[in-house]
């Protein structure tokens, strides 16, 4: 067991974070789970062998540099990272006042920043992997996601910066840009009204599961993504595919037409 290769999950204590965990864990690795709310992250992975809960708020530099070092003084070697925490609002963009715009900043963009330059010493000597989460609010504007739509993109061509650098040392840097799933992150800010419309507009018709999106993200991760580096998955039921018309169509009875 002590070759087992070690994940460091952001936000793993749920949703996401926590999907992405179990299915390392079902593929032997070992898991560090890195969370802010202590009380979720001690419920959710005390009772798991295999995993590590570190409480730490990732947005803070000092509190990541304590990260890795906790999880190499524990199992001595890091093989991938995966920055998933994040925070969402939804508010109108002539609204949305600095300290909101920051906060969001602070999680989505400069803890996946501070996470992987804190990480990369330790991913040079395994050769690694870092995955990023962004979101398909990163790849298509919408309506109240001034803030985190706009950290979601940053998201995704950050992925494409470290990625040009890192390939040296071996280590690949992707991207899963999730669609709908029902966390607690999207149960806050989806209204009945919003989610009714997410429907409508992706083509299988249905939110995701957190383990989708998981599947993708430990895929990534793995030797059998090794030439994959600075690609953005998303993982979406075909939403970002899609334009025009998709629900009215949908609706159509299928009569041929021609102009
Ligand atoms: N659920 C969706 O519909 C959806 C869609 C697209 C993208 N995403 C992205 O997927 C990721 C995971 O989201 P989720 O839906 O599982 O959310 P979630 O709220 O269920 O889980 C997020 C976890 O991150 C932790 N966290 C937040 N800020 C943190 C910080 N600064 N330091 C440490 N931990 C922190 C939270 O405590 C929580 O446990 C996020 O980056 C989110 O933006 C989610």
């Amino acid at each position: 067991m002590t070759d087992a290769k070690v994940a460091i999950v952001t936000g793993g204590a749920r949703g996401i974070g926590l999907a992405a965990t179990e299915i390392f864990l079902e593929q032997g690795w070992r898991v560090a789970a890195v969370d802010r709310d202590t009380e979720e992250l001690h419920r959710a992975c005390d009772p798991i062998a295999n995993v590590l809960p570190v409480e730490a708020d990732i947005s803070d530099p000092q509190a990541v540099d304590g990260v890795i070092r906790q999880v190499v003084r524990q199992w001595g070697r890091v093989d991938a990272l995966v920055n998933n925490a994040g925070v969402a609002l939804f508010s109108r963009a002539g609204q949305t006042n600095f300290e909101q715009w920051r906060e969001v900043m602070a999680t989505n963009l400069d803890g996946v920043f501070l996470c992987t330059q804190a990480a990369i010493p330790e991913l040079a000597k395994t050769r690694g992997a870092i995955v990023n989460i962004a979101s398909i609010s990163g790849l298509r504007a919408s309506t109240l996601r001034v803030a985190y739509g706009t950290s979601k993109a940053a998201v995704i061509h950050l992925t494409k910066q470290f990625a040009a650098e890192l390939g040296e040392q071996g280590i690949r840097v992707n991207c899963v840009a999730p669609g709908p799933v029902k966390t607690k992150l999207a149960m806050a800010v989806h209204a009945p009204e919003i989610i009714s419309a997410y429907y409508d507009a992706i083509p299988l018709n249905r939110y995701g599961e957190a383990r989708e999106i998981a599947e993708a993200i430990v895929f990534l991760c793995s030797d059998k993504a090794s030439f994959i580096s600075g690609q953005t998955l998303a993982v979406d039921g075909g939403f970002d595919a899609t334009g025009v018309g998709l629900p009215a169509l949908r609706r159509e009875d299928g009569t041929e037409r021609t102009a």
